[in-house]
């Protein structure tokens, strides 16, 4: 099984399909996590989403965007009007990393270099998904995208994802407004959600 794993992975992928085989496959680059998790979601969906990597819960169920970020963000796409199941949702890195504080696993942010190690697959994937639009959650989903470390504050909005065939916009990660003071939570909230239903029709 190693050699066959080895050829399929030295193949380039014909399919969506095949492509997410290698990822699962996959050792994680940093080790520890349980599993890789794939994107979801209709291939020729008009919309993609990319964030950052699987968090704890996306880890254990194996599905992006099912832990407290998720749920923020599917709350934000219902107000925005876009149907969840209909749009593609994946990350930049598909494997969750942590440090083991007692039972609890705190997430800690790829480097750079494992951004990259993750981008050829993004890539593919996307290539394959063949979204009118993807959007961007966050800074290491624009680093992924771009190659380029671009603070969101500058970056936000309507952009131009070099050299790819779909539009591209940058917004913030729905973690970031989950760790928000109380009080500047629901402002921020609503700029994402103002950003998504702009994304949106952009993608229509
Ligand atoms: N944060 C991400 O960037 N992706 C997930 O899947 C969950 C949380």
């Amino acid at each position: 099984p190693a050699r066959a794993l080895a050829a399929m992975a030295a193949q380039e992928p014909d399919s969506l399909e095949a492509l997410n085989a290698v990822i699962r496959a996959s050792e994680p680059l940093v080790p520890g996590a349980t599993q890789a998790v794939l994107g979801e979601g209709p291939v020729g969906a008009a919309i993609a989403f990319v964030g950052e990597q699987p968090g704890d819960q996306e880890d254990l169920q194996g599905r992006p965007f099912v832990g407290p970020a998720g749920r923020l963000l599917a709350g934000a796409l219902r107000e925005a009007g876009i149907d969840r199941d209909r749009a593609y949702l994946t990350n930049a890195v598909k494997h969750f990393k942590f440090e083991a504080r007692g039972k609890r696993r705190l997430h800690r942010s790829p480097t750079a270099g494992e951004v990259a190690h993750y981008r050829w697959w993004l890539d593919r994937e996307l290539a394959f998904v063949a979204p009118r639009l993807v959007v961007a959650l966050g800074a290491t989903a624009v680093l992924a995208l771009t190659g380029r470390q671009v603070p969101i504050t500058r970056a936000r909005g309507p952009a131009a994802f070099d050299g790819r065939p779909y539009r591209g916009f940058v917004t913030v990660h729905p973690s970031y407004l989950l760790r928000l003071p109380d009080e500047a939570r629901e402002e921020a909230y609503a700029g994402f959600v103002d950003d998504l239903r702009r994304a949106a029709s952009l993608a229509a």
